[in-house]
């Protein structure tokens, strides 16, 4: 029986979280946890699923998307497996639309560019979610570390290997889509305030792009506790992420911020590798799970033997 595998990475955002909603850059880096898909052939009519929870309406958009392009599919069994949580906030839902997208590709033997595979699942995790720039996607499908603005308008590839992260998950599930439309609220309430907010957001961004280049991360570290204060402004942080932040800082971490939507999911702190362990153990007591084994920069969406 015909059988194809895809798999892509969770991601994490380093700079530029909400200011990229509204067209400003960000800088996003894919992480090697993956989320994997396999289709297989299967005699019966339709298509099956055999996915991790009950949720599937990415899968379903996914397969809309990929039917309109290529016409009806059917006969398939479809399953799912993650090496990471959906609770994480490392864009589970963004990874299993880009293997999905991507296996079937392969099965149907019908090849898309990574950008037209972008388009394909940017178009599908928009349908499902309503919100969202896209990054996650876009990490999902290019991986490394890139330059994003919204929609695709830039990806960008921006070495920045070896960057050395730690990951403190807070405990609580963010809901992105209802924090990005808090946020839209503050923006029509007060535009001024959060426009300057967001253009700061950005520029930091351009600022940090050659530092990340450099390998700079003391530098890099600063721009990430700048960018950590402007999101503080914007009301995105909370408590516990307060918390793990300070307790990763005291420890010596060179910058750390939240990353993604904010109000829960995950902290990172940069590190140098004599307070690595340290900088964990800080989190730990002070509350967080550390996302050990989880390096940045991983590679994009590609075929599992
Ligand atoms: C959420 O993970 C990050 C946001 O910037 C939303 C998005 O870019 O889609 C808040």
């Amino acid at each position: 029986m015909k059988t194809v595998a895809a798999s892509s990475p969770g991601k994490l955002l380093l700079f530029g979280d909400h200011a990229v909603v509204y067209g400003y850059p960000s800088v996003v880096t894919a992480v090697d946890q993956r989320m994997m898909v396999t289709i297989t052939e299967s005699e019966k009519d339709g298509v099956m699923y055999d996915v991790l929870g009950s949720d599937t309406r990415f899968l379903d958009a996914a397969l809309h998307t990929a039917q309109l392009l290529w016409g009806n599919i059917s006969h398939i069994a479809v399953q799912t497996k993650s090496q990471f949580s959906e609770k994480l906030g490392l864009g589970s839902s963004s990874a299993v639309t880009v293997s999905f997208l991507f296996a079937l590709s392969e099965y149907l033997s019908k090849p898309l560019k990574p950008i037209e595979l972008f388009n394909a699942a940017y178009k599908a995790v928009l349908f499902v979610q309503g919100v969202g720039s896209g990054f996650d996607v876009a990490a999902a499908v290019y991986g490394g570390t890139i330059r994003y603005v919204r929609g695709g308008k830039e990806i960008t590839s921006i070495d920045a290997s070896g960057l050395p992260l730690v990951i403190g998950y807070t405990g609580t599930k963010a809901d992105t889509a209802t924090i990005v439309k808090d946020v839209k609220k503050k923006y029509e309430n007060n535009k001024e305030k959060v426009k300057r907010i967001f253009e700061a957001i950005g520029g930091l961004v351009d600022q940090v792009m050659p530092r990340l280049v450099d390998k700079d991360w003391e530098r890099v570290g600063k721009f990430m506790d700048f960018n950590q204060e402007y999101l503080r402004d914007l009301g995105v942080s909370s408590e516990k992420l307060e918390a793990l932040i300070l307790a990763a800082k005291n420890a010596g971490a060179l910058g750390a911020k939240l990353s993604g939507a904010g109000g829960g999911d995950c902290m990172i702190a940069l590190v140098t590798n004599d307070i690595r362990r340290s900088v964990e153990g800080a989190i730990e007591k002070a509350g967080g799970q550390v996302i050990r084994h989880a390096s940045s920069g991983a590679e994009g969406v590609r075929v599992e033997p």
